[in-house]
């Protein structure tokens, strides 16, 4: 059977925007079908389109054979209704449109749909897993709509604000050279240059430089980047950020002007004024007091550094943590004795462990009974210090690590803190918490690989007064770098970046590349650093994670219209996918078939 045409009907209005206001008047409709009520002499359709859902009516004046056709539409078929809109005879106040229906004298049945796989609703328990296979259905509720369109609000607010900075939206190539460093590059094999690759950006860093070098002074891009790296909630292998840079500028301008862009953006879209200036907190305090370089500062539960006031100790592991060069710190869990119980303790325990520590050591001041798993290998003054520090008293809960590694100490501290502000439901509800991370090391030795990489990217310039450490020191050389944070999120970063070819090469050279390395993979870079660089500085900001924090998502999943899951595939189109034979052959690709 054919479909309708819309021939001689063009839509007037929206679904949702019908009011009392546009009674007695015609209009055209159109949308999906909600569902539909037949009740013999009065057949109801509800018709949903982005803005909302109103009621169709066809009722005993209707020609019989346009009531039958109302009865006959089932759920997502796609109509356009032309009608008259008549106040409604049983109100629906849970609907913006409920006062109002559309009595129907037209309807074309554009489309028609089989049983979705789950209904098209707001409240749904329905898996994620399911909800991705058929995202296009998934999309279709309001819940994601509104997400989706409260995401280009930002975007447009984005582009509105930077635009009246004076900044200019430049596109940047997404065939890129690969310059691995930091996250691991996607490659695109070419065809006309046989074993040679492409890859996609990790951001437009180099290219925003450029453009700097080459005198646009003000850049930005809504720049769609690629890491193959592993996913979690606030990461994805593709993902887009608002992407800024600046020249003649120092930290203060990149920091105040992008603070700026936050206010405006939270005010326009959210209509909430966020407070300035943003705090802003050294890299070592936030190590120190949230055991994390993206603290959330929504809650306390702080760490203290007991390692002073147990130097000296014969409990064999507080001392051990201690002549490894680590130390011994810990939180005071105020009041949380009723509710950390044991058991609980024990969960917290693995929290920790994930972090590499050996293990929690705790005390718990109920009002009847005291236990703790250490305090019977300490001195009564050591017992009483280690309470004192911590402010403890009836009702709290102290928990300890030590570790000879004291990032260790700080890392999985840091977890706990977040994991505890859960199970004991500190973190308020609707609150916006915002800071700068500042004074950042501008390295970090890499386990894995055994050698110092950049803690930001190779670009960004250490500060002047740490210049003549970078060889000798380089663990005490400090970047001029920044991280924006909201509820504990990173959820933008940059820097200074260096603009000396020399102190580039420095850099590069104490990052272990050698001179033909570094000729190799940023040759096009130092040569364009002969011609004149101005200072320069940007930063930028994480989209997605932004438009998941403004709306208080937990994954950024839920604000991407069409996300990968876990293990980087898309379960909708599922790719990635084998190739046929003959595109590997142009483009000169075996596949090694695994053992
Ligand atoms: P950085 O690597 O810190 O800096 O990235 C900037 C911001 O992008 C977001 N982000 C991600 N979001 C989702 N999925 C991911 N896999 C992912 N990775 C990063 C974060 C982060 O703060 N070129 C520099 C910026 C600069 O120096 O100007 C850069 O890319 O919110």
């Amino acid at each position: 059977m054919f479909n309708d045409t819309i021939q001689g009907l063009s839509r007037t209005h929206y679904c949702g925007e019908l009011r009392e206001n546009h009674i007695g008047q015609t209009v055209t409709v159109a949308g999906w079908v909600q569902k539909n009520r037949d009740k013999g002499s009065l057949v109801f359709v509800d018709l949903r389109d982005r803005t909302g859902i109103v009621q169709l009516v066809f009722d005993d004046c209707t020609p019989q054979e346009l009531r039958k056709k109302g009865a006959s539409v089932r759920a997502e078929y796609v109509l356009m209704a032309k009608g008259v809109i008549r106040e409604r005879a049983s109100k629906n106040p849970e609907l913006p449109t409920g006062n109002v229906e559309v009595l129907v004298e037209e309807l074309r049945i554009l489309s028609r749909a089989e049983t979705p796989p789950f209904e098209i609703t707001d409240q749904t328990n329905v898996k994620e897993e399911l909800r991705l296979r058929y995202r296009y259905l998934d999309l279709r509720r309001s819940e994601m709509q509104h997400n989706l369109i409260m995401r280009h609000r930002i975007v447009k607010a984005a582009r509105d604000f930077y635009d009246k900075h004076g900044f200019l939206e430049l596109e940047t190539p997404l065939l890129i050279k690969s310059t691995p460093e930091g996250a691991r590059d996607y490659l695109v094999p070419s065809r006309v240059h046989p074993g040679s690759f492409y890859a996609l950006p990790q951001s437009p860093q180099l290219y925003k430089q450029l453009l700097m070098l080459s005198g646009y002074d003000r850049y930005m891009q809504i720049a769609k980047c690629f890491r193959d790296e592993d996913l979690r909630a606030d990461r994805q292998p593709e993902f887009t950020q608002i992407d800024v840079e600046m020249s003649f500028v120092t930290e203060d301008d990149v920091m105040n002007l992008n603070e700026a862009f936050m206010v405006d953006v939270f005010k326009q879209v959210l209509n909430i004024d966020l407070p300035t200036p943003f705090r802003r907190i050294p890299y070592s305090e936030a190590m120190n007091r949230y055991g994390s370089d993206k603290p959330d500062t929504r809650f306390g539960l702080e760490i203290t550094d007991l390692s002073d006031v147990l130097r000296g100790t014969g409990f064999k592991v507080f001392a051990g943590a201690l002549e490894n060069g680590g130390s011994i710190r810990g939180i005071n869990a105020k009041g949380a004795a009723a509710t950390l119980t044991r058991k609980e303790i024990d969960k917290l325990t693995d929290v920790v462990k994930t972090y590499r520590a050996g293990g929690l050591a705790f005390t718990r001041l109920t009002a009847d009974a005291e236990s703790s798993s250490f305090e019977k290998f300490l001195s009564e003054e050591e017992k009483a210090a280690v309470r004192s520090a911590l402010g403890a008293e009836t009702g709290d809960v102290l928990l300890l690590v030590a570790d000879g590694n004291n990032d260790t100490v700080l890392n999985s501290l840091g977890a706990l803190r977040v994991h505890l502000a859960q199970r004991l439901d500190l973190i308020p509800a609707n609150s916006f918490d915002l800071l700068w991370v500042v004074d950042f090391p501008l390295f970090e030795y890499d386990e894995e690989e055994n050698r110092y990489v950049a803690k930001h990217h190779p670009f960004t310039s250490p500060k002047a007064e740490d210049l003549d450490k970078l060889e000798t020191d380089p663990v005490a050389c400090r970047a001029r770098a920044y991280d924006m944070v909201l509820n504990g999120t990173e959820v933008g970063g940059g820097s200074i970046r260096i603009s000396d070819p020399d102190l580039q090469q420095r850099m590069f050279t104490a990052l272990g590349l050698d001179e033909e390395t570094q000729q190799e993979r940023f040759g096009f870079l130092l040569e364009a650093f002969q011609y004149g660089v101005p200072p320069h500085g940007g930063l930028a900001f994480g989209l997605d994670r932004l438009v998941m924090l403004m709306l208080g998502k937990d994954s950024i999943r839920d604000v991407i219209a069409f996300p990968k899951v876990q293990n980087a595939s898309d379960l909708m189109s599922r790719c990635p996918s084998p190739v046929e034979e003959k595109s590997l052959d142009e483009l000169h690709i075996r596949i090694q078939t695994g053992e």
